[in-house]
């Protein structure tokens, strides 16, 4: 396994991060398509024994049993100092006032909520879930710094936002002397490269460690556009992220594929990589053969002409997955 630091931070990660969305009971929260604890646990257990010490999960993930399943085999297979876990709020967790956002009151309960679910102590990483248009930043930034400075979390960081928004919350923190964030858990793939615009090189200049989400488009990289799967039919939210078009792209990434003999996975997930923005991709993973692939595409080292291929029939496109 390669490690890199995370960002500008002294923390030691895996090049490959474990996304446990994946992982939850099926029958809880909008996920029905997810792996209960009997699947799951195998699959993170091999993630251990691979080197892998980086896992994302969210308090919002299957109603929180994403959290409890992921810190489960997190006990029984790993040492807790050397896993970096990852968790995130802002999702509704409870109906009526106060059962979502950003707000002071919301963060000091999710955090105890979710450190009770993945039976720690502290979180290694705390990010904000989106931007909450309802809480000023300054309530968000002083509570996560107090969350910090209580032991609950080791770093703080923030996912999928404009990139005006995120310079905002780092000047903010800045000013008042509070916890920055480290990291940017963003939408970056082969599928969709909005962030190359502004968020990517805004990343770079403040040392701010990417870790995209869904780099593998929600698996429609990983194999042929028309091949479809239960995570497919049922992924509410995977089917408004990506378009008809993208079809031509998924075929160069089989090209590429099959001239270096090596998976699609890890071809997509190799271009990803190149990016010097980007510290880890947050993959998905449902079967062993899903860690192998990504692991074998850290020994992937596409070449410029390779990368062009992969890149010439992208587009811009409106700004999918946040507003
Ligand atoms: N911050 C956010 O807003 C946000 C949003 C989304 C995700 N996330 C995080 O990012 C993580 C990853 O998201 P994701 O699951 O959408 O990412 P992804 O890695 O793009 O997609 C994973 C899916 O791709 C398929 N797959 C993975 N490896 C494969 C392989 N080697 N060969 C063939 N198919 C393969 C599987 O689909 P099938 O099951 O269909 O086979 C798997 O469920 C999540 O677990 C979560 O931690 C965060």
């Amino acid at each position: 396994m390669d490690y890199v630091k995370l960002g500008s931070t002294g923390l030691d990660v895996s090049r490959i991060c474990v996304g446990c969305m994946s992982y939850g009971e099926p029958d809880r929260g909008n996920h029905s398509w997810t792996l209960g604890e009997d699947q799951a646990s195998p699959l993170i257990r091999q993630a251990v024994e691979a080197g892998v010490n980086f896992f994302d999960t969210a308090n919002v993930y299957s109603d929180g049993s994403s959290e409890e399943i992921t810190g489960r085999a997190l006990a029984q297979y790993a040492r807790r100092d050397e896993v970096v876990i990852a968790t995130k709020v802002n999702g509704r967790m409870h109906a009526g006032p106060n059962g979502a956002g950003l707000s002071r009151k919301a963060i000091m309960s999710e955090i105890d909520n979710s450190l009770r679910r993945l039976g720690t102590d502290y979180v290694d990483l705390y990010q904000i879930h989106r931007w909450d248009h309802d809480t000023p930043i300054e309530e968000t930034l002083e509570a996560l710094h107090d969350v910090v400075k209580a032991g609950k979390a080791r770093y703080i960081g923030a996912s999928s936002m404009y990139a005006w928004q995120f310079s905002k919350a780092l000047y903010t923190s800045r000013l008042n002397g509070w916890t920055r964030f480290a990291t940017m858990q963003d939408h970056y793939n082969l599928l969709h490269r909005e962030e190359e615009r502004e968020m990517l090189p805004l990343c770079l200049d403040q040392g701010i460690g990417v870790i995209p989400w869904s780099p593998l488009a929600r698996g429609r990289l990983a194999r042929d556009w028309d091949v479809t799967t239960a995570r497919t039919e049922t992924d509410e939210f995977g089917k408004t992220l990506y378009q008809e078009s993208d079809r031509e792209i998924v075929d160069a990434v089989g090209q590429v594929a099959e001239a270096r003999g090596v998976t699609r996975a890890a071809v997509a997930l190799a271009w990803v990589l190149r990016h010097p923005a980007v510290s880890a991709p947050i993959v998905g993973m449902g079967r062993p053969q899903h860690l192998e692939d990504a692991i074998a595409a850290l020994s992937v080292d596409l070449t410029d002409d390779e990368a062009a291929t992969l890149e010439k029939h992208y587009s811009p496109r409106p700004v999918a997955g946040f507003r």
